[in-house]
């Protein structure tokens, strides 16, 4: 299995790892069919993503994915993050095997899921507090599992 370099350096040397003790939002993720886990901090100033952090119990790929994830958000809107996806993710790492493309869907994920809890958090939410992106994540999710990708 071939990586490209960037996802190598990812990979060695992770940015943004750790947590952030009083972070607006955080979301934890699972892939169901791997069981790796990943965990994303944000802090979030007037819709601003202004630092980020992350710990990914996972494969390489998951890691790298998650390091990328990371650098593509800081410094971004909410809304502007919540539009990153996993195939841009992997695409800003010179792109993935295919078989390791489902890691990077945790990554995509991880983010939505802390944006969610941040919206939440701050009464953001509408549909019984569940947000937008929270429903589009299920049903991401579900095809995902489906295996209709
Ligand atoms: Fe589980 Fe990569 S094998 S995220």
């Amino acid at each position: 299995m071939m990586y490209s370099e960037k996802v190598m350096d990812h990979f060695m040397n992770p940015r943004n790892v750790g947590e952030i003790p009083d972070a607006d939002g955080v979301g934890q993720v699972g892939n169901a069919k791997c069981g790796d886990i990943m965990k994303m901090y944000l802090k979030i100033e007037n819709d601003v993503i202004t630092d980020v952090k992350f710990k990914t119990f996972g494969c390489g790929a998951a890691v790298a994915t998650s390091s990328m994830a990371t650098e593509l958000v800081k410094g971004k809107t909410i809304d502007e993050a919540l539009r990153i996806t996993n195939k841009a993710v992997a695409e800003a790492l010179d792109g993935l095997p295919p078989v390791k493309m489902h890691c990077s869907v945790l990554a995509e994920e991880a983010i939505k899921a802390a944006i969610e809890d941040y919206k939440r958090r701050n009464g953001l939410t509408d549909n019984n507090g569940t947000c937008e992106a929270c429903c589009r994540r299920c049903e991401d999710i579900h095809h995902h599992l489906d295996g209709e990708d």
